[in-house]
């Protein structure tokens, strides 16, 4: 069977990463981890997007060659991704070798098939966006251009040099077929017709090389060309599966399942790229999924406003997990969200402290004391009626987990432990257990089940909270292993902040 494949952008190493790009790599994580424990084999590729002006311009800024800014910036990441306990199977960088050379496969292959041709470029390109405009994408104010991408407004610099281009004009009726044949291929579907539109406005061919860009890929046989940094980022969710060298591993991952990309990087994804791999003769991913902006307290992220929120701040205050599960849960996935210091905090204290933490505790240390810490062996359904309703429930998580709903998974199972906290207060066990240890027994092992079925879900997105989990109810992680059914308190999964 083929792999489930998913991929993250692959981020410019012009700076550090932030919230944003923690953002769509935990994502990716989280329905990589969710289908590696559905028992399907699954693959999640990230990395670093290292060419072109933008990385050129900060490396110089900086005083230092742009591989060894590179090489630093690639390193952030990839400790970033560590830190925040992401478990890519493959981590991709422009400048290896591997993807440098797909890279000019793909040039020759698309020259070799008409699709690329070379002409003059006269417009006007974002360093910032890497992305070209025209004159009437971009009108003139005061005898200035400023990108019209409404996070950016850069001022705009103007180009005119020969060029290759890639003939996306040629694939615009096969790009409106696509979409109406794999319906899930634009996603969300509140943020297709966008695409659908666009295409429908009809394309123009797309500058592909730059003669004034000297960090890049050389053009083969014109190295007085460098290859558009964005042609050649593509290129990495096949270069990294072999294509045209090993078709056999490619075969094992291609097409991708889902790409993961935030909205303003949708039409690079869902037009260009497809018609990319049409004019290689290569099947088009399954989905393009286009997630929303984090804000920071209603402001916009930027450099000038010097308020990027840093993974590691956050990590600090509340733990990695707790940070995973605020991401994903704050908003629906393919939404804007607003991210704030008040807003952590109070998920932070009300999910995790109040509701999960507790219950956790509340029935751990019950078990200690009524039962000595033994449960009865074996799971008898019948008897347990919170777990059984949660099992009903198991088809409900796994549909939203599928479709990428994140915070509808995780309201599933946070309205689950709202029911068992509520089945803890009507029950109360600690004056049950007086009068009737047989029914107090039941109640305790049917709340103990019903944990570990949560832990189960949300180990996805929070891994070290299910682990600690699993060892205070007694989970078993190991078929084979030793009998670990003593149910042993542990210290607060989240203590109050
Ligand atoms: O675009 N909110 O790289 P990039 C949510 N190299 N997500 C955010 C975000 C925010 N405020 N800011 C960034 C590039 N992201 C190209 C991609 S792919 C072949 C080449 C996330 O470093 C989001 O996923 O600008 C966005 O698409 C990505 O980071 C852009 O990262």
């Amino acid at each position: 069977m083929k792999k489930f494949y998913i991929t993250t952008p692959l981020y410019y190493v012009n700076a550090a990463p932030h919230i944003g790009h923690a953002y769509c790599t935990v994502a990716a994580d989280v329905l990589n981890r969710y289908m590696k424990g559905q028992g399907r084999e699954s693959f999640l590729l990230t990395g670093t997007d290292e060419h072109g002006s933008k990385i050129e311009a900060a490396a110089l800024a900086a005083g230092m060659t742009p591989k060894a800014w590179a090489d630093e910036y690639a390193e952030k990441f990839r400790d970033l991704w560590k830190h925040l306990d992401v478990q890519y199977d493959d981590f991709i960088r422009t400048t290896e070798p591997r993807h440098e050379e797909c890279v000019q496969k793909v040039f020759t292959a698309l020259q070799e098939s008409g699709d690329i041709h070379k002409g003059r470029y006269e417009g006007f390109y974002c360093v910032s966006c890497e992305t070209y405009f025209t004159a009437v994408e971009a009108p003139d104010k005061d005898g200035k251009r400023y990108c019209p991408n409404t996070d950016c407004g850069k001022p705009l610099q103007v180009v005119a040099e020969e060029s290759y281009f890639f003939k996306l004009s040629k694939y615009g009726k096969a790009l409106l077929d696509l979409y109406r044949a794999k319906p899930g291929f634009l996603s969300p579907s509140h943020r297709a017709n966008e695409i659908i539109r666009f295409v429908e406005g009809g394309l123009q061919d797309i500058s592909i090389s730059r003669t004034k860009v000297k960090w890049g890929v050389p053009v083969p046989g014109d190295p007085g060309h460098t290859v558009y940094v964005w042609f050649d980022a593509l290129i990495n969710y096949i270069s990294a599966h072999g294509w045209g060298r090993d078709p056999q591993a490619f075969a094992a991952a291609w097409p991708a399942d889902v790409h993961m990309v935030g909205k303003e990087i949708y039409r690079f994804h869902a037009v260009i790229w497809p018609a990319m791999l049409m004019a290689l003769k290569v099947e088009p991913p399954s989905m393009v999924f286009a997630h929303g902006w984090w804000t920071v307290a209603g402001q916009k992220m930027g450099k000038s406003l010097g308020n990027f929120v840093d993974p590691r701040d956050v990590t600090r205050d509340y733990g990695v997990d707790a940070f995973r599960y605020f991401l994903l849960r704050e908003v629906p996935f393919g939404n804007d969200g607003d991210y704030s210091p008040e807003s952590m905090r109070k998920r932070y204290n009300a999910d995790l402290a109040n509701d999960l933490g507790n219950l956790l505790s509340r029935v751990v240390q019950m078990v200690d004391k009524y039962l000595d810490g033994q449960l009865p062996r074996g799971t008898d359904l019948s008897k347990a009626p919170q777990a059984s309703r949660l099992s009903s429930e198991a088809g409900a998580f796994g549909a939203a987990m599928r479709k990428l709903a994140f915070s509808d998974a995780l309201a599933i199972a946070w309205a689950g432990v709202g029911r068992l906290n509520g089945h803890v207060n009507a029950t109360a066990p600690w004056a049950l257990a007086k009068t009737d240890m047989d029914k107090t027994r039941e109640i305790l092992c049917d709340l103990v089940i019903s944990l570990r079925i949560i832990a189960g879900w949300i180990e996805p997105f929070m891994p070290q909270t299910a682990a600690k989990m699993q060892s205070q109810l007694g989970v078993r992680r190991f078929p084979d292993g030793p009998p670990a059914e003593k149910i042993s308190k542990g210290p607060p999964l989240f203590p109050r902040k």
